[in-house]
């Protein structure tokens, strides 16, 4: 909405939302996310074309097009527990825009929905014909950290809506508010089933290929070869391309593995068992390479960690944000500590209780001892047995291991999640260095011998 209002000054964007404290955040000087670029779109918008409030229904009433942005968290009891997404907000803003709306009104799904969700919404909002709706799906393609970047230049917008002279109207209404800055051949409509299956499919597809390249990480770890070398090698195919082939501890963030189990469901109640087991595999891979790199640690550092302090460097699910939402650091930290290593945690942009959150919401339970957050690389380093790299923040390239090192219990191991540093540097400093994807070599011993071959 910052995006729209900052490429479209003639447009008033509302934002509304039911709780004070975040509209407050977001009229303050410190807004509640961190997003590169953000803070200074919001600071040239706000006041002017811009504005935040908690005057849901008015602002209802005042607007000609709304979007609706709610939560659509993966339903954790009842009917499709553990897959379906919880429609609950959405009905209820549903419920709200059909009491209170008495002229007509475009209706965005912008939240990531299930299939067919439009037509529940349909219903809902129509119940009462209190006024005419026309509900449209205009999914969300941006990626966290680079969110100003890809909104700005999109790849595509993608516009679903009736296939009919209203919901063709309403789509060219919406068509040309992205018309002010991203060029028309890039605006695709579609019908609305084709809309919100494509956002899903979309991210099933990415995921997808970081599960296959981290797949191929184990086989190399055992032949020798290289992931990074063999990712660069297949890359270079214009039929596969280069991107989302990054090897990792997996993948994590609010989208993928929701949207992909939402994607399961979807096929399941359909009967495709066969594509539901498909695309479940996905997430399977991702959670057995996240087991995997947490064993390979502990197998490493002589099938114990107890007592061992370990510095956890990063624990959001990528760089450049503060977002821990299904972070590959939750189930590590939670093997480490189940084996009772203390984690000593330091991340740029993460706040302990944003973590302590993210834990529970996996029934992990945290202790001051075990679960401790640092307010520096170093404070976390300083005295641990092994460093492990969580998340890819470019500042801990910049940090001298050599110095890490001499702080450091010996052997020292570092153990990259993310092939993020400089390994054959920091063997020279006398690491133990374990990264995805790659054989391993012990700093002592002839680059020709590999371990675990
Ligand atoms: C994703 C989609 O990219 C975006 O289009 C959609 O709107 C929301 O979901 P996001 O979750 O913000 O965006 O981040 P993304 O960059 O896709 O990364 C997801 C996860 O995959 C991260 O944990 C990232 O570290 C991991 N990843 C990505 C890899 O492990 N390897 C890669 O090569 C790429």
């Amino acid at each position: 909405m910052a995006m729209i209002a900052y490429k479209c000054p003639h447009i008033e964007v509302w934002v509304v939302d039911i709780s004070e404290p975040r509209i407050a955040a977001w009229n303050s000087p410190n807004l509640p996310i961190y997003e590169p670029g953000l803070q200074e779109i919001v600071e040239q918008c706000r006041g002017k074309n811009l504005f935040f409030s908690t005057s849901v229904e008015e602002k209802i009433q005042e607007c000609d097009i709304i979007f609706v942005s709610v939560n659509t968290p993966t339903k954790k009891s009842g009917l499709g527990s553990g897959r379906a997404a919880d429609l609950k907000y959405w009905e209820l803003v549903g419920r709200t825009i059909s009491k209170v709306a008495t002229s007509p009104k475009i209706v965005i799904e912008k939240s990531t929905v299930p299939v067919r969700t439009a037509a529940a919404l349909d219903r809902v909002l129509n119940a009462q014909k209190t006024t005419t709706f026309v509900i449209l799906s205009n999914p969300e393609f941006l990626a966290e950290g680079t969110a100003i970047r890809d909104l700005s230049s999109p790849d595509r917008i993608l516009i679903g809506g009736p296939q009919n002279e209203e919901g063709l109207d309403a789509i060219a209404a919406v068509f040309d508010v992205y018309a002010n800055w991203v060029p028309k051949e890039q605006i695709i409509t579609t019908n609305l089933w084709s809309s919100e299956l494509s956002k899903l499919v979309a991210n099933a597809f990415l995921a997808q290929r970081v599960s296959s390249i981290n797949a191929i990480s184990q086989l190399c770890e055992r032949t020798g070869a290289d992931v990074s070398e063999v990712s660069r090698a297949i890359g270079m195919d214009s039929r596969i391309g280069p991107k989302f082939l990054q090897a990792s501890i997996g993948f994590g963030g609010s989208c993928f593995q929701k949207d992909i189990l939402n994607l399961v469901y979807l096929c399941e109640q359909f009967g495709l068992k066969e594509v539901a087991d498909y695309w479940a595999q996905v997430v399977n891979m991702n959670n057995h390479q996240q087991e995997v790199f947490t064993r390979r640690m502990i197998e490493a550092m002589f099938n114990t960690v107890s007592g061992k302090k370990i510095a956890v460097l990063g624990f959001a699910f990528k760089k450049d944000t503060g977002d821990v939402r299904e972070t590959p650091g939750v189930k590590v930290c939670e093997l480490l500590m189940e084996d009772a290593a203390v984690c000593s945690i330091y991340d740029p942009k993460v706040k302990r209780e944003d973590a302590i959150w993210e834990m529970e919401q996996h029934g992990v339970k945290c202790s001051d001892k075990l679960f401790q957050f640092t307010e520096s690389a170093e404070e976390a380093v300083k005295d641990a047995h092994a460093i492990v790299i969580l998340t890819e923040w470019d500042v801990f390239k910049t940090y001298d291991y050599g110095k890490f090192y001499a702080m450091m219990q010996k052997p020292a191991f570092v153990f990259d999640g993310r092939n993020l540093l400089d390994h054959s540097a920091l063997r020279k400093v006398g690491f133990e260095v374990h990264a995805v994807g790659k054989p391993t070599i012990k700093a002592a011993e002839s680059v020709n011998t590999y371990v675990g071959a």
